[in-house]
């Protein structure tokens, strides 16, 4: 071993094999999987999102690091009130967070949140509000913490629908309309897409032979890329009577 090239070289090899066996240690192998997608972080949206205040009740679980790197501990969400708003964009259409911050209660029954009209230029989405919906929709990494929204078809349980009425008028209604007529307080948000189904003109693009079992599903998975959200939320119980009013209500 005179050769001192031979020796560099067999000291690069070991300290390759070091830095691997040390790679290989220090990965968390929770990090694996498909709910570890790494989550872009966009600096400016991110910003509008602080400036508005959301992190005093919300956090970001998926850019937490990020979040309070940028802009000072706590942005990130230490002691969220509210949901944490990882993978949002998975879950709600852009008109349904603009509904959202112009009345909270409209389209989530009984919401603890304040409305945020310093969103709004009179009674549009402010340059500030389109970000921080903008930001909404940047976050797609599935969220550890959070159930996601339900896919598939859902066993349907027997309903009422006087009973499913009163929850209509709770639920649905926001939207929808008192007499399911599409004509609800939320309903003028819906822009970008179909707005909220004329039901009671027996308006359902997507419910099949089978309404009952179609509207259940609607209800449980929502109709992603439309403002229609799921209620997967509420008890298999009052989707099954909220689904029979709605039947009646479409005359199927
Ligand atoms: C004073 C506390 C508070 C502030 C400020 C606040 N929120 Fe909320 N937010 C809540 C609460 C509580 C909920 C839970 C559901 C409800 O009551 O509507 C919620 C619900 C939500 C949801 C729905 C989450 C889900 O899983 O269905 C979104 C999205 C959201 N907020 C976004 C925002 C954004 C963006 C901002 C800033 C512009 C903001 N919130 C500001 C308290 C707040
Ligand atoms: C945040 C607003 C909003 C709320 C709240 C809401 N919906 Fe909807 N709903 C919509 C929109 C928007 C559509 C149209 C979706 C599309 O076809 O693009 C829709 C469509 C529907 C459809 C038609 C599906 C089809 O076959 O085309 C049914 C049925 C329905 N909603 C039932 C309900 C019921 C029952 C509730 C209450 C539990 C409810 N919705 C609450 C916005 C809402």
């Amino acid at each position: 071993m005179r050769n001192p090239q031979a020796i560099v070289s067999i000291v690069l090899v070991s300290l390759a094999a070091i830095m691997l066996l040390v790679g290989w240690l220090a990965a968390d192998p929770a990090e694996d999987g498909p709910d570890a997608a790494p989550q872009a972080f966009d600096r400016a949206l991110a910003e509008s999102y602080v400036k508005a205040g959301c992190w005093q009740c919300h956090s970001v679980e998926t850019l937490r690091d990020q979040l309070n790197a940028e802009f000072g501990a706590g942005a990130g969400g230490d002691l969220p009130v509210g949901p944490d708003l990882s993978g949002m964009a998975l879950q709600y259409h852009p008109d349904w967070h603009a509904a959202h911050f112009w009345d909270p209660g409209a389209v989530v029954a009984g919401s603890q949140m304040p409305a945020q009209h310093q969103l709004f230029d009179g009674q549009q989405l402010s340059t500030r509000g389109r970000d921080v919906i903008r930001f909404m929709l940047t976050l797609d990494a599935a969220p550890r913490s959070r159930t996601q929204w339900p896919t598939g078809n859902h066993e349907l349980p027997p309903g009422d629908a006087a009973r499913g009425k009163a929850l209509f008028a709770r639920h649905c209604s926001g939207c929808h309309g008192d007499g399911g007529n599409g004509d609800g307080p939320a309903a003028r948000w819906f822009k970008a897409t179909r707005p909220p189904a004329r039901l009671a003109k027996g308006e359902a693009y997507r419910t099949s032979g089978q309404p009952r079992q179609s509207v259940y599903n609607t209800l449980t998975n929502g109709l992603p890329g439309t403002g229609m959200p799921s209620f997967f939320r509420l008890p298999d119980q009052d989707r099954a009577d909220l689904t029979e009013y709605t039947v009646e209500l479409l005359g199927r």
